[in-house]
């Protein structure tokens, strides 16, 4: 009979992979943050130094194989994490990192001082699109401001940070699965002109609300760092589809990247614009620029008679704007064909570009390039 599969075991197996900077096996020189064992399922990890994903995606590969042979593991999955390497080496041993005050950074989540962002080399913006609460509409949001930035002529990526509910791989389409490319990166999918990259075109849907906190950290920054954003040509922007709240995944990309500006959305009801302001003060807290506000779902417009509904309020949006002094960026309106192509892989931007809605998110588009154009 085999014994049970165990932590140890991991570790163990983890010793025979050798850390290129330190020659020693990657738990010796401490670059193992974390590992979880679960009914088999085996996640890990791997701690790496700032811009050394491309060189680390090999030793994260063997320790998915070192791990993978071990009898009684049905999956294994090393996820890096980067830390600047003036924060945090990746030769560090692990305490030494944890005995150390938190640097004092608007907000500290207490074991280990942020990393510095570091911007991607070619990606020349990164707009995130945050909202306080859940199906407020971000992810309609994100892929169609992405769509109008490109059809104004940018070059686009959408990253969809939403690891827990990633939706972008089902609003853009499917399209060709990732694969590699010769430097071990993560190739990402190109759809109606922009490359896009969502936890949903790499595990299976629903897989991924299982994760905790370090692996959330880990695919991030993986999903950041490890893609060849740029294989094509720079990028002018990256749309940053992000999940409710303020989580880990906010935490992460704005530790890892520096955010040109946040879009907030929000519909225009009382408890969504609660939400909306808890959003808003975790960026002021981080010292993000707030682009502005978007109010989502603003008014309902029949689609037989055209007559339009105010059913969740209306102006709501435009008001919390103006009390927090921030740009209110424009009403988008609940109707249906917003949701079927947004839900059937086609931007309502592209699916119906000369209509009204589309023009709604062009001016957006045209306002906000204007802005950051300077
Ligand atoms: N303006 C709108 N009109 C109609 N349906 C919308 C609109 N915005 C979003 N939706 C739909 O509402 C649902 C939730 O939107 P989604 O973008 O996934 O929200 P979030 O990313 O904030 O969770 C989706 O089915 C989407 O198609
Ligand atoms: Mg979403």
């Amino acid at each position: 009979m085999f014994k049970k599969l165990s932590k140890k075991k991991v570790m163990d197996a983890l010793e025979t992979v050798i850390h290129p900077k330190t020659g020693t096996s990657v738990v010796t020189a401490g670059a193992i943050s974390d590992v979880s064992v679960k009914d088999g399922e085996v996640f890990v990890t791997l701690q790496i130094d700032q811009g050394t994903a491309g060189i680390m995606e090999g030793v994260r590969k063997k320790c998915d194989e070192a791990v993978g042979k071990l009898s009684g593991v049905k999956s294994v999955r090393t996820v890096m994490t980067a830390h600047s390497s003036a924060a945090n080496g990746a030769a560090a041993p692990k305490t030494s990192t944890q005995n150390q005050a938190p640097k004092k950074t608007g907000f500290g989540h207490g074991k280990r001082p942020p990393p510095t962002p570091e911007p991607i080399e070619g990606i020349k913006r990164i707009i995130a699109v945050a909202s306080g609460k859940g199906g407020v509409g971000k992810s309609t949001t994100s892929i169609n401001l992405a769509a109008a930035f490109s059809a104004l002529g940018w070059k686009v990526g959408v990253f969809d940070c939403d690891i827990y509910g990633p939706s972008v791989q089902r609003m853009l389409g499917e399209g060709a699965k990732p694969e590699f490319t010769a430097e071990d990166m993560i190739r990402p999918v190109t759809r109606h002109g922009m490359k896009a990259m969502s936890m949903g075109y790499l595990v299976p849907e629903g897989r991924a609300t299982v994760w905790r906190g370090p692996m959330v950290i880990g695919a991030v920054q993986q999903l950041l760092n490890g893609v060849a954003w740029t294989e094509d040509g720079d990028l002018d922007v990256l749309i940053v589809d992000l999940p409710p709240g303020t989580g880990d995944a906010q935490l992460t990309l704005v530790q890892t990247v520096p955010l040109t500006g946040v879009i907030i959305v929000s519909t225009p009801q009382d408890i969504a614009l609660i939400d909306a302001r808890k959003a808003y003060d975790m960026f002021i807290k981080t010292e993000t620029p707030i682009l502005g506000m978007i109010e989502n779902m603003s008014t309902f417009i029949c689609p037989s008679c055209g007559e339009s509904t105010d059913i969740f309020g209306h102006g709501g949006a435009k008001e919390t704007a103006a009390e927090k002094d921030i740009p209110f960026l424009g009403e988008i309106p609940l109707h249906l064909d917003i949701r079927t192509h947004a839900d059937d892989g086609t931007p309502i931007v592209i699916a119906q570009p000369d209509g009204e809605h589309a023009k709604r998110y062009m001016d957006i588009a045209r306002e906000l390039k204007k802005g950051l154009m300077g």
